[in-house]
């Protein structure tokens, strides 16, 4: 448990802290452990960390990450790089997601000329456009082969298929394959038993495509890996040299699952109160879907985990109402009250808001714009 923890049952912010719920609270103290551990893991294991900021969204996140020794950042969208070269101090990013369509083409050219921009593809057609616009603007662009090592969202599969790839966008003379990249999320919502060896066995097929790629006189210098519940695994295969987990910073209800960290490495928390007690068994929150994302989660039942209270459950948002069924008897659910609910994916959760309240010792002490928030082009 953190020293910030205020109550025994984890809350981060105290409770005579005046609050306007519903609201994001992050914790100071958990957020700077979590990046300096995971930072820690990097350097210990000799990969380059490479957080993904669609998480945070947020500048002064990005600027501590850097800080404790990012080489740079992942995006996914244009938008966010936008926001994080603008005011979060990143001069290196990488668009782990395909640039497609001349509207995105023309900002990513604007984002070159403020910063090292890799592109991760997987298509001969997004590279062809991409080329061309390169060779008409007079760049190069340094892209990464993004790799399906199992999930089956997008990147060309592992092995022959990606190799055949590699050569072809190495082909365009505005185009540098410099590297290979996953997102092994597959190994994540496979059995917690199970993800150690389905992390290690992505790894591999990542390092084993590399290899196929130079052996056919590619240079592929970075090896990328990425997700948070794999980021004990993965980059510990001998040949990745790069990783990104992103939900790292804050945490979510997903980390409970895999067994390695509790509520008190969880920093971000939605504070809400409740504001109906029609039934019993029945009280109604203040956060609802625009304050806490749809996901699921597999480790606990409902939209959200409310701290203190494992018997509680978030049985259903509406757009403005979270219905929370109770146990008999639970306490602390009068109207007024105020609780801390661990969003089930912090990511989307995020995304919702338009400012982190920054918490220390219980008291709020900052709040910072989440900048890229909504930057979804
Ligand atoms: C391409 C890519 N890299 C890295 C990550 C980071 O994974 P996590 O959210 O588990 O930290 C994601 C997450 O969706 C991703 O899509």
């Amino acid at each position: 448990m953190t020293a910030t923890a205020t109550a025994a049952e984890g809350r981060i912010v105290a409770a005579d802290q005046e609050l306007d719920t519903p609201c994001v609270v992050i914790d100071e103290a958990i957020l700077h452990e979590n990046i300096a551990e995971m930072a820690a893991f990097a350097a210990s294991v000799g990969v380059a960390l490479r957080p993904h900021m669609k998480t945070h969204k947020t500048p002064q996140v990005a600027r501590l990450q850097l800080a404790a020794g990012a080489v740079g950042a992942t995006c996914a969208k244009v938008g966010e790089a936008e926001a994080l070269v603008e005011e979060g101090g990143v001069e290196d990013v990488l668009l782990a997601y395909p640039v497609v369509g001349e509207p995105k083409i023309r900002r990513l050219l604007g984002l070159m000329e403020r910063a090292r921009v890799i592109v991760a593809l997987d298509s001969r057609e997004a590279g062809e456009a991409l080329a061309r616009a390169m060779a008409a603007a007079e760049r190069t662009l340094e892209v990464y082969v993004e790799v399906n090592t199992g999930q089956d969202r997008a990147g060309a599969r592992h092995g022959a298929e990606a190799t055949a790839l590699a050569l072809e966008l190495a082909r365009f003379p505005s185009l540098r394959v410099v590297g290979v990249m996953t997102h092994e999320g597959h190994a994540s919502i496979s059995q917690p038993e199970a993800l150690e060896a389905a992390a290690l066995e992505a790894g591999r097929a990542l390092v084993e495509t590399a290899a196929a790629i130079r052996s056919e006189g590619v240079e592929i210098a970075h090896v990328s890996v990425g997700s948070t519940p794999c980021s004990r695994y993965t980059p510990t295969v001998s040949g990745v040299t790069e990783m990104r987990p992103g939900t790292y910073v804050f945490n979510d209800n997903a980390a409970f699952r895999h067994g390695h960290l509790g509520p008190e490495r969880c920093a971000a928390r939605i504070a809400t109160t409740v504001v109906s007690r029609p039934a019993p068994d029945r009280a109604v929150i203040d956060a609802g879907s625009k304050a806490l994302a749809m996901d699921g989660s597999p480790s606990h039942a409902g939209h959200g985990y409310l701290v203190g209270h494992p018997a509680a459950t978030i049985a259903r948002l509406s757009e403005e109402h979270g219905v929370v069924v109770l146990p008999p008897d639970e306490p602390g659910f009068a109207v007024g009250d105020r609780h801390e609910v661990i969003p089930n994916h912090v990511c989307p959760t995020i995304n919702l808001t338009d400012e982190l309240l920054v918490v220390r010792d219980g008291r709020m002490v900052d709040a910072w714009r989440v900048a890229a928030r909504g930057k979804v082009r």
